[in-house]
């Protein structure tokens, strides 16, 4: 039906009038006064189930076509088609950040002027089918796939038509990702996801400096990636892992100089002497990742320390962690309690795997104390 009265609208706009037959060419036989809808005109009208309520009766097509005249039955619409909507509407894209379609005045790409079986008068279901018209959906698949973004929720986060925010989102980070992180999620492997805002907003942690000022998308992207947790680069899923660099998206920021030498008298606080803890526990083949001991959002003690791990279906706790102003000490789980200090090496009987380099002497310890203490 709606390709045959499409075909009559061409007709009738000339685009094959010679095809027409002769009775036709003389004009549409109408009663100016008689509805468009009756048994035998666009009886098709407003019978799905979303009907636009400016094409609800026959009376009202004249708002946005041109009246039938006697012997004319063009069907023209009263103004161009990109001002038609905003008659009533006004401008649906008054906002600072336009969708291009909108802002064109595309909107009979997306909805039906009539009526539609989708709500709003849609053209198509109100999610990514919608977008996936005119936006490439393989950007948005990837190894790991936003929940909302796989189940085509893009209009959870986005404005179809204007917004003043980027993006036409309908609210920036954090407030946009809190609006459903504000409780503990599934990820699709049944692994719960803690809820950062519960995070953000106990000010009995020390917050990560990027996550405390609100910047998510620093970290991660919210559509799809080839990372865990839509990171923007690695970090290694399980707690050990054979140590490079590139698997830390933490070197976006940190310098990676802190992980590549077994001694240091500057490179890193985390020292005993000039013994680097971090090469130590990090830089070898079974080497812990950073979240052994770090939160990457925020934790109870200095320096993002957690105070525990989760550990498949055990808990790895990090005891009693205290920084002194010259290093610190910790129980944890792991072994047995240790302390370290920067300038005055402590003596720990661990059973450990042979130390890489050499012990500073004490003039260079001495040196580096008060270098560093004064500053
Ligand atoms: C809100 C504005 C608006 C109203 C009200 C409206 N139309 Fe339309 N109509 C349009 C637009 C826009 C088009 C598409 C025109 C084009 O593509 O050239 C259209 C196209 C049509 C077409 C041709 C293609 C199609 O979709 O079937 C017919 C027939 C039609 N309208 C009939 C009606 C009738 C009958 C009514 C009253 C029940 C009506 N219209 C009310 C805006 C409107
Ligand atoms: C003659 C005035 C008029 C024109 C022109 C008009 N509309 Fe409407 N439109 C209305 C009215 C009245 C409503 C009902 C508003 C309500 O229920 O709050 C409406 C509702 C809508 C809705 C929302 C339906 C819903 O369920 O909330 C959409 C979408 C819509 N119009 C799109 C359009 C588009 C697209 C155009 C241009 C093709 C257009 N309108 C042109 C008067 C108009
Ligand atoms: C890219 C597709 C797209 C374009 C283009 C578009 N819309 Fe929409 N519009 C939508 C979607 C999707 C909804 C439903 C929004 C929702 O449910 O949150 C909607 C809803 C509406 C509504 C209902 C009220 C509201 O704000 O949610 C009106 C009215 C409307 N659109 C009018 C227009 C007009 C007028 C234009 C052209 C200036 C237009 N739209 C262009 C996708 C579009
Ligand atoms: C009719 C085609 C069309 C449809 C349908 C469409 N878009 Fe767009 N969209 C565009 C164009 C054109 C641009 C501007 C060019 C670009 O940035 O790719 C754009 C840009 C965007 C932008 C970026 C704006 C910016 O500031 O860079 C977002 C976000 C967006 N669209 C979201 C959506 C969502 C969500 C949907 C589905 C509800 C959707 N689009 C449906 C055509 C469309
Ligand atoms: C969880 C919220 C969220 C969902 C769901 C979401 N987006 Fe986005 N989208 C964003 C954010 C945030 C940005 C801004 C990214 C930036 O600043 O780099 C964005 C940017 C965009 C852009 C412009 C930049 C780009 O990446 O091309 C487009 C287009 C876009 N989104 C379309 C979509 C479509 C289509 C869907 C559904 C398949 C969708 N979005 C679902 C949050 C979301
Ligand atoms: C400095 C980088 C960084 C910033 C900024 C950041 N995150 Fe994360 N986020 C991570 C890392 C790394 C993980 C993975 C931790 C793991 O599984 O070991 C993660 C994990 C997550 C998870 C999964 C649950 C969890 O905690 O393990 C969610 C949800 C999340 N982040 C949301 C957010 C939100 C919302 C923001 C902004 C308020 C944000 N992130 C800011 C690095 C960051
Ligand atoms: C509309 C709800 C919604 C919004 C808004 C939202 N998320 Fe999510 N997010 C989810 C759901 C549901 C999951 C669990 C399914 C999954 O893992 O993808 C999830 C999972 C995640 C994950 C873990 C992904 C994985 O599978 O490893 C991260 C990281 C994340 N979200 C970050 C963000 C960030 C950053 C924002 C803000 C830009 C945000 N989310 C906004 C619903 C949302
Ligand atoms: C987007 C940039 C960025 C990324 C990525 C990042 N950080 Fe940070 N981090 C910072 C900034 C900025 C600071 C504050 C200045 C500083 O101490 O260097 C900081 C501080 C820290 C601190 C010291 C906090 C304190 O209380 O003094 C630790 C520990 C830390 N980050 C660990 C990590 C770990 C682990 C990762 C990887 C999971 C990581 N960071 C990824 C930006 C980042
Ligand atoms: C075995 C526990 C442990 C592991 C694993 C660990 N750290 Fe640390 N880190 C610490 C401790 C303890 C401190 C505090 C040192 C001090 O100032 O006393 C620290 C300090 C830091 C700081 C502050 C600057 C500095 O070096 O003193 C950053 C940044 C940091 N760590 C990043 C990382 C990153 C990135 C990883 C993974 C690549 C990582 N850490 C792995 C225990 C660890």
């Amino acid at each position: 039906m709606l390709r045959l009265l499409a075909a009559t609208v061409l007709f009738f706009l000339g685009a094959s009038v010679s095809a027409l037959p002769a009775a036709a060419q003389a004009g549409f036989p109408i009663d100016p006064e008689a509805s468009c809808v009756s048994s035998s005109c666009h009886d098709d009208m407003a019978k799905q189930e979303f009907v636009h309520a400016a094409a609800a009766d026959g009376e009202q097509c004249v708002t946005c076509h041109e009246p039938p005249q006697e012997g004319r039955h063009a069907f023209e619409l009263a103004v161009a088609e990109e001002e038609l909507c905003a008659m009533c509407h006004g401008d649906m894209a008054d906002k600072e950040y336009k969708h291009v379609p909108v802002a064109e005045g595309m909107c009979t790409f997306c909805h039906d002027p009539h009526q539609s079986d989708n709500p709003k008068q849609l053209n198509f279901p109100p999610n990514s089918e919608l977008c996936f018209n005119c936006h490439d959906s393989e950007e948005f698949e990837g190894p790991t796939t936003h929940g909302p973004v796989g189940e085509g929720q893009c209009l959870k986060c986005h404005d179809p038509h204007t917004s003043d925010h980027a993006y036409q989102l309908r609210a920036e980070p954090p407030d946009l990702c809190f609006g459903c992180h504000n409780r503990a999620l599934k990820d699709p492997k049944g692994r719960t996801l803690p809820a950062p805002k519960n995070t953000f907003r106990d000010d009995t942690l020390n917050l990560h400096p990027p996550f405390e000022a609100g910047m998510c998308l620093g970290c991660h992207l919210p559509h799809a990636g080839a990372n865990y947790r839509l990171l923007l680069e690695p970090y290694p899923e399980t707690l050990y892992a054979s140590f490079s660099p590139d698997k830390y998206i933490c070197f976006m920021c940190h310098d990676d100089e802190a992980f590549a030498e077994p001694r240091t008298l500057e490179a890193t606080g985390f020292r005993n002497g000039n013994l680097n803890l971090h090469y130590r526990h990090v830089n070898r083949q079974k080497g812990r990742s950073c979240k052994a001991c770090h939160h990457h959002h925020g934790a109870p003690n200095e320096r993002l320390i957690r105070d525990k791990i989760p550990f498949g279906k055990r808990t790895i706790n990090i005891r009693k962690f205290e920084r002194t102003q010259t290093g610190g000490s910790c129980s944890p789980t792991c072994h047995r309690p240790v302390s370290y200090d920067r300038y005055e090496p402590v003596f720990n009987t661990l059973k450990v795997t042979p130390r890489e380099g050499v012990d500073a002497t004490p003039e260079e310890l001495e040196r580096a104390k008060e270098e560093q203490l004064d500053e």
